[in-house]
C-alpha cells in the first residue's frame, strides 16, 4: 500500500506553507480532510503533482517487475523448446551405397528415411564421403555437387556450399545444408543419422 502524501486542513499551515515548498506541488483535497481520511481511490489517483509522480514511479516499478518476470519466463520457454526441438528424432541406421559402386568425386541421390526428400551422397577421396540434403537453404532449390572445385552450387541465385561442411560460402543461403552422418563399415556406406543444423 502507499505511503498517504500529507495533505493540509483548510485554514491550517501545511506543508504548502514551508518556503522550501513550491504552492503548486501541494494541495487541498475538496473535503478538506487529511490524506489518510481519503478514499483510496483518490489516494491512487491524487491531485497533488508530487504524489502522482510517486504514484507514476510505483506503477512503473510494478510493470518493471512485471516485464522482467515475463521477459525471464519467455527466456525459459525459448530455451525448453530449442532444447526440444534440437532432440534429434532417432533415424535407424540404414545401408546407403557400397563404397566400390561411386568414383571420386561420384554423387548417389538417396532418401534416408525411406520417403524423405532426396539428399546427396558424396564421395570426396579414397576413404571420405559426405552427405547432404539436396535443397538449397535459402529457397529449396536443388543444389549441384561440384567436387572439382570442393563446392555445391545452386543455380536458382548463385548460392555456393562448402563441400567438405555444408557450410555457405557465397550468395544468398545463410544457413549450412543438414548433413546426414556417415559410417563406413566392411565396404559399405551407411546412415546414420541426421545433423539439421550441418557439420559443427
Ligand atoms: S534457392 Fe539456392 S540460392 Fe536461392
Amino acid at each position: 500500500m502507499s505511503t498517504p502524501r500529507p495533505t493540509s486542513a483548510p485554514g491550517q499551515p501545511g506543508p504548502s506553507d514551508r518556503p522550501d515548498r513550491d504552492p503548486d506541488d501541494l494541495t487541498v483535497a475538496p473535503d478538506g480532510r487529511p490524506a489518510r481520511e481519503q478514499p483510496a481511490w483518490r489516494r491512487e489517483f491524487p491531485i497533488d503533482w508530487s504524489a502522482d509522480e510517486y504514484v507514476s514511479r510505483r506503477a512503473m516499478m510494478r510493470f518493471m517487475t512485471l516485464t522482467s518476470a515475463a521477459f525471464v519466463a519467455g527466456q525459459a520457454w525459448l530455451a525448453v523448446s530449442t532444447a526440444v526441438k534440437g532432440a534429434e528424432p532417432a533415424v535407424a541406421r540404414r545401408a546407403i551405397a557400397r563404397v566400390d559402386e561411386l568414383a571420386i568425386g561420384g554423387v548417389r541421390v538417396f532418401q534416408y528415411p525411406e520417403g524423405s526428400p532426396p539428399r546427396l551422397l558424396i564421395r570426396l577421396d579414397a576413404t571420405r564421403f559426405v552427405a547432404y540434403d539436396q535443397a538449397c537453404t535459402h529457397l529449396s532449390c536443388p543444389v549441384v555437387p561440384e567436387p572439382k572445385v570442393g563446392k555445391l552450387h545452386c543455380p536458382c541465385h548463385h548460392g555456393w556450399f562448402d563441400i567438405e561442411t555444408g557450410r555457405p560460402l557465397a550468395g544468398p543461403p545463410r544457413r549450412p545444408l543438414p548433413r546426414v552422418r556417415l559410417a563406413v563399415e566392411d565396404g559399405v556406406v551407411y546412415a546414420t543419422g541426421i545433423d539439421p543444423a550441418g557439420v559443427a
